[in-house]
């Protein structure tokens, strides 16, 4: 059963070691120890007492940006990512967020899809904003800014 808790700077180790399995340009240990606390909010998922996955969210008055989300590669199809999602979703209903967004590489059609299933419409494209490794890419890559608008009611 997987079971969910926030987190805090003692798992930072576990928190990258996901990372770095998940991600091509991973955050490095810096970055992940400056979204520890403060205006920063996370939530993780563990298998028995395994962390398996993770988000990690900013609020920024209104906003609330989903910064990062990782599913550990042999955890990922099983609706992890989904139930994080849900529950990041609900937090900024909770706390009256008035919109959520999040970035995505335009190549990640898999992240892409689960935000797009779970209410999160395009709303902008960030020319070469990522690095990238694809030689036709020409080292960058663009970004989708997805949002969803919770004072709306799209939600
Ligand atoms: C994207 C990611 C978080 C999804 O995690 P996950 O736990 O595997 O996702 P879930 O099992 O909850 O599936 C959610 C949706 O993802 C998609 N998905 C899941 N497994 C898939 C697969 N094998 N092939 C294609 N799409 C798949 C589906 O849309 C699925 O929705 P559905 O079940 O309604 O069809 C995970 O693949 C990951 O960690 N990737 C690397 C990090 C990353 O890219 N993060 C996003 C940064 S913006």
């Amino acid at each position: 059963m997987i079971t969910f808790k926030e987190v805090d700077e003692s798992a930072i180790e576990q928190l990258m070691a996901i990372e770095t399995a998940c991600h091509s340009h991973p955050w490095t240990l810096k970055i992940m120890s400056s979204c520890m606390g403060g205006r920063y909010f996370n939530l993780a998922a563990f298998n028995k007492n395994t962390l398996v996955g993770f988000y990690i969210g900013e609020k920024a008055g209104p906003d609330f940006t989903l910064m990062d989300i990782c599913v550990t590669p042999s955890e990922q199809g099983k609706g992890i990512a989904k139930q994080l999602l849900r529950q990041f979703i609900e937090y900024g209903e909770q706390q009256n967020a008035e919109n959520l967004f999040l970035e995505v590489r335009e190549s990640n059609t898999r992240a892409i899809a689960l935000y797009e299933r779970a209410g999160f419409i395009e709303m902008s494209v960030r020319k070469n904003y990522y690095p990238s490794d694809n030689p036709a890419k020409n080292g960058f890559e663009d970004a989708i800014l997805m949002g969803m608008a919770l004072s709306l009611g799209f939600s």
